[in-house]
């Protein structure tokens, strides 16, 4: 969720540039705990729909309790599934997605497979990120650029691409898609309080329990609980570091009117 908050502005800014509007109909692959559906509810408004596909139940549970608490609970719903096991008898105005098309063994064939539920003409709108940096930060902060890179390992490492974003151009295509309008924004930071420290912070967290299965290890003088964030940015603070972070890919097209 503070993942989400932090890229909310990118997410929405790809959806609306897509041409999602309100009244909308919209297929949300990988809902998880619901953040783009919702977002795309708050587009699409009451008299539109959202459906979130996700094959985590628990967190479509949590999805569920969030769109009651913001009031969007009758247009933004929620189906567990596995992406290539859904079908529906609807046909919908956009299918969407924020990091899941990096998730995917084939993602050409996956989109493939969901854009039969989609109108023809309908918008195909997907956000994607490459955090494949080798040397995010300069000058150089070495605790920073070596937890950076174990993360972006750990993904390579289970088979997914650190740097899908740029992969979606061919991604459509294979997908029997026009080549999409892409767009990418970096962010960048390393002031003090910036919240790359905390998210980075998190992620480690959030890895360090694979990374002996994995073949892989914390740096030295690196400890994986809530103390790791300001340690990071001690570290990048100190020295003035200029930090680039993940770049955000948004790329979006029309399927074809007739096939
Ligand atoms: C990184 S999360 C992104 C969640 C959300 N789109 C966002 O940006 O806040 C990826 C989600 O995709 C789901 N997922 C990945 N592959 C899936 C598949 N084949 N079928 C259903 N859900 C899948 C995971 O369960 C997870 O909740």
């Amino acid at each position: 969720m503070m993942q989400a908050r932090i890229m909310r502005p990118y997410t929405e800014g790809f959806f609306r540039r897509a041409g999602i509007v309100s009244g909308m109909s919209v297929l949300d692959l990988g809902a998880g705990v619901g953040d783009v559906s919702i977002l795309a509810g708050d587009i699409v408004g009451p008299g539109g729909r959202v459906v979130g596909l996700d094959r985590d139940a628990a967190g479509l549970e949590r999805a569920r309790q969030r769109t009651v608490e913001q009031g969007c609970s009758s247009w933004v719903s929620f189906q567990a599934t596995n992406l290539d096991d859904f079908s529906t008898a609807d046909q919908f105005d956009a299918v969407v997605g924020r990091y899941i098309l990096l998730y995917q063994p084939d993602a050409a064939a996956t989109l493939r497979r969901l854009i039969s539920f989609l109108k023809p003409g309908g918008i195909v709108a997907f956000h994607e990120v490459d955090f494949s940096c080798p040397h995010p930060s300069y000058p150089p902060c070495e605790v920073f650029d070596e937890v950076v890179w174990l993360v972006a390992e750990v993904f390579r490492r289970v088979g997914v691409r650190p740097d899908f974003g740029r992969f979606l151009g061919k991604t459509f295509l294979d997908a029997g898609l026009p080549f999409p309008a892409i767009v990418a924004e970096t962010l960048v930071g390393g002031e003090r309080g910036s919240a790359f420290y905390s998210w980075v912070g998190a992620i480690v967290v959030s890895v360090a329990p694979r990374l002996a299965d994995l073949g892989l290890a914390l740096p030295a003088g690196v400890v994986a609980d809530h103390s790791l964030a300001a340690k990071l940015e001690g570290a990048a603070v100190a020295q003035g570091s200029q930090i680039i972070g993940s770049t955000q890919f948004g790329a979006w097209a029309r399927k074809a009117l007739w096939s």
